[in-house]
C-alpha cells in the first residue's frame, strides 16, 4: 500500500471525529454516532482509491452507510484495491456521556487481509510485543497472566489486566484476582485498550481479556500487528441466526480460534485513530475560536512507523465543519 494513502485516512478519523465531538456530553448516542458516520463517509469519498467495507456500521439491511460490502472511495477511481474495517466512533456512550477514551478507528488491507467478522461479539486476549507468544485462549486465566508475567520478566502482582465492567466477566475478574494481578476496569472502548497493552511504559496495561465486539477485535487487531503485539479471538455469537451469519461471511467453524494473523494479517496494515473525547492514548478534539484541534495516531506494519499528528483545522476554510 503506498504510504501516502495512510496520511489520505487519518483525514477520514478527524472529520469522524469533528463530526462526533459535537455531541460530547450531550446524551444522544445515536446523534453522536449518525455525525460520525457521516462525516467519515464524506471524507472517504474523496480519496483515490477502490475500497469495500469489511469491518462497518453492519450489514447492508440494517446499516444505510459504511455497512459491510459497501463500495467507497472516489467515483470511478482506478486507485489501490483495499478493505477497509471501520469504527466511526468507538465509544458512542462514552462521547454521549462526556467520559474518557473515545476514538474513530479506520484500518485498511489489501483485499482478503482481514476476517470478515459478523456483528456478533468475540473472546479476546491480547497483549503488546514484549509478551508476544505467550497467551492460549484455550488455557485458564491464571495459565495465560503467570505466562504473560514471566515473558515481561515481572512479577504477578505487577501485571495489569484491562477487562469491559460486565456481569459475563465475574469469573475472569475473579480469576484475575486470585492471581494477585492487579485489574484495571473499563466502561468501554476495547480497541483502545487492546493497543494500550503495545504502549508500556506510557501506559501501565499488560493485557486484555474478555469479551466485546467481534469487528472491534479484528480492528485491534490491526493495530497491534502494526506495534508488532499479539492477540487471538473466538467468536461467541449470541444465537443461531448470528451463527448463521458467520457461517455466510465464511466462518464454517465458529469455536474456531482465531489468530492474530488470521484476524488482520501483518504484512500491509495502515491504522489510523483520532480522539474524540481526552484519553490515556490520544487527546480527544478541542474547539477554538475559529475551529478545532485534532490528535490521531497512524501506523503501518510493514513499516512500524508510529505517527501522532497534531492537526489544526480552520472552520472558514473548511465550510463542512
Ligand atoms: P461502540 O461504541 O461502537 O458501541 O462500542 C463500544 C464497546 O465498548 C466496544 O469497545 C466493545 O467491543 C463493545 O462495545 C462491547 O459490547 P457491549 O457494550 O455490548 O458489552
Amino acid at each position: 500500500m503506498d504510504r501516502n494513502m495512510a496520511l489520505e485516512f487519518v483525514r477520514v478519523t478527524e472529520a469522524a471525529a469533528l463530526g462526533a465531538a459535537k455531541w460530547m456530553g450531550l446524551g444522544n448516542d445515536k446523534a453522536a454516532d449518525q455525525a460520525a458516520v457521516d462525516y467519515m463517509r464524506k471524507a472517504f469519498s474523496s480519496i483515490a482509491f477502490d475500497g469495500t467495507v469489511v469491518i462497518g456500521e453492519g450489514e447492508r439491511d440494517e446499516a444505510p452507510m459504511l455497512y459491510i460490502g459497501e463500495k467507497i472511495g472516489r467515483t470511478g477511481c482506478q486507485g489501490p484495491k483495499l478493505d477497509i474495517a471501520i469504527d466511526p466512533l468507538e465509544g458512542t456512550t462514552l462521547t454521549a456521556q462526556g467520559r474518557p477514551n473515545a476514538i474513530s478507528v479506520v484500518a485498511a488491507a489489501p483485499r482478503g487481509h482481514f476476517l470478515n467478522a459478523p456483528d456478533t461479539y468475540m473472546k479476546k486476549i491480547a497483549v503488546g510485543p514484549c509478551a508476544k507468544g505467550a497467551i492460549d485462549i484455550n488455557a485458564p486465566v491464571k495459565d495465560n497472566v503467570k505466562a504473560v508475567a514471566k515473558k515481561l520478566g515481572k512479577d504477578v502482582k505487577s501485571i495489569t489486566v484491562v477487562i469491559l465492567d460486565r456481569p459475563r466477566h465475574a469469573d475472569i475478574i475473579r480469576d484475575v484476582r486470585e492471581t494477585g494481578a492487579r485489574i484495571y476496569l473499563i466502561q468501554d472502548g476495547d480497541v483502545a485498550a487492546a493497543v494500550a497493552t503495545a504502549f508500556p511504559p506510557d501506559s501501565e496495561i499488560d493485557m486484555l481479556l474478555g469479551i466485546g465486539g467481534a469487528p472491534e477485535g479484528v480492528l485491534a487487531a490491526a493495530a497491534l500487528q502494526c506495534l508488532g503485539g499479539d492477540m487471538q479471538g473466538q467468536l461467541k455469537p449470541r444465537n443461531d441466526e448470528e451463527i448463521k451469519r458467520a457461517a455466510k461471511m465464511g466462518v464454517k467453524n465458529i469455536d474456531k480460534v482465531f489468530t492474530i494473523d488470521e484476524l488482520a494479517k501483518g504484512e500491509d496494515i495502515m491504522f489510523a485513530a483520532t480522539g474524540v473525547t481526552n484519553g490515556s492514548f490520544l487527546k480527544g478534539v478541542k474547539f477554538t475560536a475559529t475551529g478545532a484541534m485534532t490528535h490521531s495516531v497512524v501506523m503501518r506494519s510493514k513499516t512500524g512507523t508510529i505517527r501522532y499528528i497534531e492537526a489544526l483545522h480552520k472552520f472558514e476554510k473548511k465550510p463542512v465543519y
